[in-house]
């Protein structure tokens, strides 16, 4: 049987790329990979370490597998000579791409390295990959995308695979855009390819310029917690552990050529999701309950801010076996926990160049 037949047996892989595993959820992937999904081959994390990257995210990983099964590989995706030694150093035989930049408010500001990375970064890899691969059948590229392609929904409805694309920031189009550059490379050059959209991720080394790490941050800080707008826009938010069992699943039984929602089914208004962290935060800190929500502070709204996202992620529960498994409050917990407990990871983070850039663009928030 071809690896690459579905049915009751999962795709085995040799050797697995995995693009930016230095950030949030390529280290939590990595970490998953490791710890649990089984797997049993090698895993090389290519990063450029961007402000965003960060390689003691997988210190505890790099000490039992560094050598052995784990080698770090710092390159940047859009030089192809670098990648192309690389994965034939390697022998790779799947990429799971996660390389991107990913911060909404930073591609308002600063909108070309999104389109070189996102973009030309991921046509790069795919380059790399055909040349190297060339027709056959026992590899895999999957690109892990964003529900953020589809655009945003009013009050009502559900973003599904089959939803037409409509981005609106110059990051989703980025992503949109890489989309739609992957799948034309299983149309025109038949590689074996998979994609996954996921709603918000949340959890440990989430980088503290998204909206839950972020606030956690300034909480610590006694900072003013901005919401933008009216603070109504509504998310879909997963536990980070989940969404990396979820791209597992495409990658070792998703169909080839075809693309998986996935999805928190939890909906949150961002001021109904900053009250319960605080209230989270100051449990956790033996504070009156209400402590922290004197420090919400609404703020200019973000240009062209998406109302809603909402996921329906019925196709790889039905199809894959795939489910959410740490609920909200539990996830929360977890999350807060372990930024108190990583206050040292949050001020290494928010040094440098992260820090030049929040003070030229939004002072000292
Ligand atoms: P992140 O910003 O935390 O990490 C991105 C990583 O990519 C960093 O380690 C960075 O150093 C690396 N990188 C950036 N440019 C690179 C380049 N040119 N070459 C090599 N490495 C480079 O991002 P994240 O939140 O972990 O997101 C990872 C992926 O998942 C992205 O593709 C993003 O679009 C997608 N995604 C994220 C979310 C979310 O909620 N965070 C949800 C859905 C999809
Ligand atoms: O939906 C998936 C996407 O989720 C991913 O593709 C992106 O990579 C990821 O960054 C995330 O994008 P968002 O823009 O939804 O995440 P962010 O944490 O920046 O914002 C979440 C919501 O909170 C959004 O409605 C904007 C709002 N917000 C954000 C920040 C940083 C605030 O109100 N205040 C803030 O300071």
């Amino acid at each position: 049987m071809s690896n690459f037949t579905l049915g009751d047996q999962m795709r085995k892989f040799k050797s697995v790329i995995v693009t930016g595993g230095a950030g949030f959820i390529g280290s939590n992937l990595i970490r998953y990979i490791f710890e649990k999904s089984g797997f049993e081959g090698n895993v090389i994390n290519l990063d450029k370490l961007t402000y965003a990257g960060n390689p003691y995210n997988l210190s505890d990983i790099e000490t039992a597998f560094g050598g052995k099964r784990y080698f770090f590989e710092k390159a940047d995706i859009c030089d192809m000579n670098a990648v192309k030694v690389i994965m034939e150093k390697h022998s790779v035989d799947a990429i799971i791409h996660l390389a991107a930049e990913s911060h909404v408010d930073r591609s308002i500001h600063s909108p070309e390295e999104f389109i070189r990375t996102n973009v030309m970064g991921t046509f790069s890899l795919l380059e790399c990959a055909r040349n190297l691969w060339k027709d056959r059948t026992d590899v895999l590229f999957h690109h892990v995308s964003t529900d953020e392609v589809y655009g945003s929904l009013g009050d009502t409805g559900y973003f599904y695979e089959d939803t037409p694309y409509d981005p609106r920031s110059p990051y989703s189009s980025s992503k949109a855009s890489s989309d739609h550059v992957v799948m034309s490379y299983f149309h025109t050059y038949h590689m074996p390819v998979t994609m996954s959209n996921c709603s918000n991720n949340y959890g440990p080394y989430h980088f503290p310029e998204k909206l839950i790490p972020l606030m956690i941050s300034n909480m610590l800080e006694e900072k003013p917690l901005p919401v933008y707008g009216d603070g109504k826009n509504v998310r879909d938010w997963l536990y980070v552990e989940d969404h990396a069992s979820g791209i597992w699943s495409v990658v070792t039984k998703g169909k080839i050529g075809e693309k998986y929602n996935i999805g928190g089914e939890n909906e949150w208004e961002n001021i109904k999701l900053v009250n319960v962290l605080c209230e989270t935060v100051a449990e956790f800190s033996s504070k009156d309950k209400d402590y922290y929500k004197k420090l919400i502070t609404y703020v200019k709204d973000r240009p062209g801010h998406d109302r809603r996202y909402a996921i329906n992620c019925d196709k790889i529960k039905k199809e894959l076996g795939w489910k959410q498994s740490v609920n909200f409050e539990e996830g929360l917990k977890k999350t807060v926990k372990w930024f108190l407990e990583n206050k040292a990871w949050i001020e290494n983070v928010k040094s440098g160049s992260y820090k030049d850039w929040v003070s030229k663009n939004y002072g000292n928030r």
